[in-house]
């Protein structure tokens, strides 16, 4: 079977090849409905993202509804149907980091990047999502870049940090 590690250099990768690993994929996973969630998974990871091209490509190799795939997609935060910008913005909303003020933080995080929750900005730097709990609530707030993280964030923080990556 394919493994997540197999797909790390897709990014040499022409659109055919990555439709012909996604084909073998979806054969791995035998072609079953209650394998959709990890073939979205290899989706995302070979594309990047998984535009409405690759939902009818899977739709069509799994004999689904196109609805069907993209009501799966929508449910679950961890899949974007969008181009993420080079950092992903990710500000943890779970209880601890929300009483700490983690809104703030993320209030702060729309106005300096100028974009919405599941949004990239314009010149494709920065994508900003929100996450649940990641252990880390004896610092709260908590933010992830990429896989970074930061701990006891405040709004005062933001522009610095953000400046330092562009
Ligand atoms: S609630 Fe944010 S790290 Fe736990």
């Amino acid at each position: 079977m394919i493994t997540k590690d197999e797909v790390c250099n897709v990014h040499a990768m022409t659109e055919e090849a990555k439709y012909n690993l996604l084909k073998e994929v979806i054969t791995d996973y035998d072609r079953k409905e209650s394998n959709l969630i990890q073939i979205l998974h290899m989706a995302q990871a070979i594309f990047g993202y998984v535009p409405a091209e690759v939902q009818h490509f899977i739709a069509d190799q799994m004999e689904l509804s196109l609805s069907k795939v993209n009501s799966v997609l929508t449910f679950y935060s961890f899949f974007s149907t969008q181009p993420k910008g080079k950092y992903t913005v990710s500000i943890c909303l779970g209880t601890a980091c929300y009483v700490r003020g983690g809104k703030e933080v993320l209030n702060k995080l729309k106005s300096v990047l100028g974009i919405d929750v599941g949004a990239t900005t314009e010149d494709k730097i920065f994508s900003l999502s929100v996450m649940r709990c990641i252990g880390a609530c004896g610092l709260a707030p908590a933010m992830t870049i990429n896989n970074k993280v930061y701990k006891q964030v405040n709004p005062n923080k933001i522009p610095r940090i953000l400046g330092m990556l562009k």
